[in-house]
């Protein structure tokens, strides 16, 4: 079973799970049945399930036995949403619970609730009685389009991260690795680090600019508040600005700076580079400008 199936991850994890198990054995839960329409044509069963509707989630968890718990995108609400989600898997008799984390989800994260509310949500786990196994991923490979992209276009990185390192992950290793989970045995009480395999400064990553786009990229470093100050003159809304400057000064801290063997392990292969990611979309990458 997958909550949150029709987001970005768990339709790339329904679709490795279809890989791996009969369709009558995978169920997909939420809240957009419609958007499933494909998946459900191919024999998997599709539910409608909310954690903002606890009631929703007793049909929609009847006769799970193991479940994917993808962490949700309600930022600043997502440990009551969980705290449904675990209490809802409990009563309807799910034994295992897998659970989509971050690297260092601790409260004295810069980033605030983006790391805490997943280090609450498996404190959770951990006192729920369930079997339980944590995914701390590293940061999705594929959200760096965008800011590569403006960068490429300015000829110039402008960031806060100062020295830190981030360790970043393609969302199709993040699924392998939880279907991996899923649908075999050992993982119990365990929390993988899900990773690549190198963490990048902002020096790597505009080189790894300029060498994709043939232009040179340049390393502009600003105070945090002068980077909030910049975002906000360009129209980016307060609260954005504030929160992407939090990410560059978790990131200045080594929040981001988590390298494990861990997807290796799992999988038998290493994880794909963010080289690997942006190639595959440089047509987007040199589209802007
Ligand atoms: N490691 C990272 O770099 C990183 C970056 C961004 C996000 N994340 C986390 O990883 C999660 C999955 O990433 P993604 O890229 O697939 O995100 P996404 O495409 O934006 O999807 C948002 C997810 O939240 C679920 N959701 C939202 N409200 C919900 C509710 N009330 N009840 C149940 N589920 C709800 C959605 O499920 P349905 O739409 O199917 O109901 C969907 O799975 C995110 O939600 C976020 O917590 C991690």
């Amino acid at each position: 079973m997958v909550t949150g199936a029709a987001g970005h991850l768990g339709r790339l994890v329904a679709e490795q799970l279809l890989e791996r198990l009969a369709p009558e054995q995978v169920v997909l839960v939420t809240r957009r049945p419609e958007a499933l329409r494909e998946l459900r044509a191919r024999g998997a069963e599709v539910r409608y399930g909310d954690f903002d509707d606890p009631a929703s989630l007793r049909d929609a968890f009847a006769g799970g036995r193991r479940m994917l718990l993808i962490s949700t995108d309600a930022l600043g609400r997502r440990a009551g949403q969980h705290r449904a989600a675990i209490d809802a898997a409990a009563t309807a008799g799910v034994r295992h619970v897998v659970f989509t984390s971050i690297v260092k989800p601790v409260a004295s994260n810069p980033t605030g609730a983006l790391a805490a509310e997943p280090g609450v949500t498996e404190a959770m786990l951990h006192r729920s009685g369930l079997a339980w196994t944590v995914l701390r991923f590293g940061s999705f490979a594929e959200l760096v389009l965008p800011p590569a992209a403006t960068a490429v276009q300015n000829r110039r990185l402008v960031t806060n991260n100062g020295g830190g390192r981030i360790v970043f992950v393609s969302r199709r290793d993040c699924a392998e690795a939880a279907a991996i989970t899923l649908t075999t045995d050992g993982h119990a009480g365990k929390t993988y680090e899900i990773t690549g395999t190198e963490a990048l400064s902002v020096q790597d990553l505009a080189e790894l600019y300029g060498d994709l786009s043939g232009q040179p990229v340049k390393v502009l470093q600003l105070s945090d508040a002068m980077l909030t100050n910049v975002l906000v003159g360009i129209g980016t809304p307060m609260p954005s600005a504030w929160r992407i400057a939090a990410f560059g000064r978790a990131v200045r801290r080594g929040y981001f700076d988590v390298v494990d063997p861990a997807f290796e392990r799992l999988t038998g292969r290493p994880p794909v580079a963010l080289r690997d990611v942006l190639v595959a979309q440089r047509a987007d990458l040199l589209a802007v400008g």
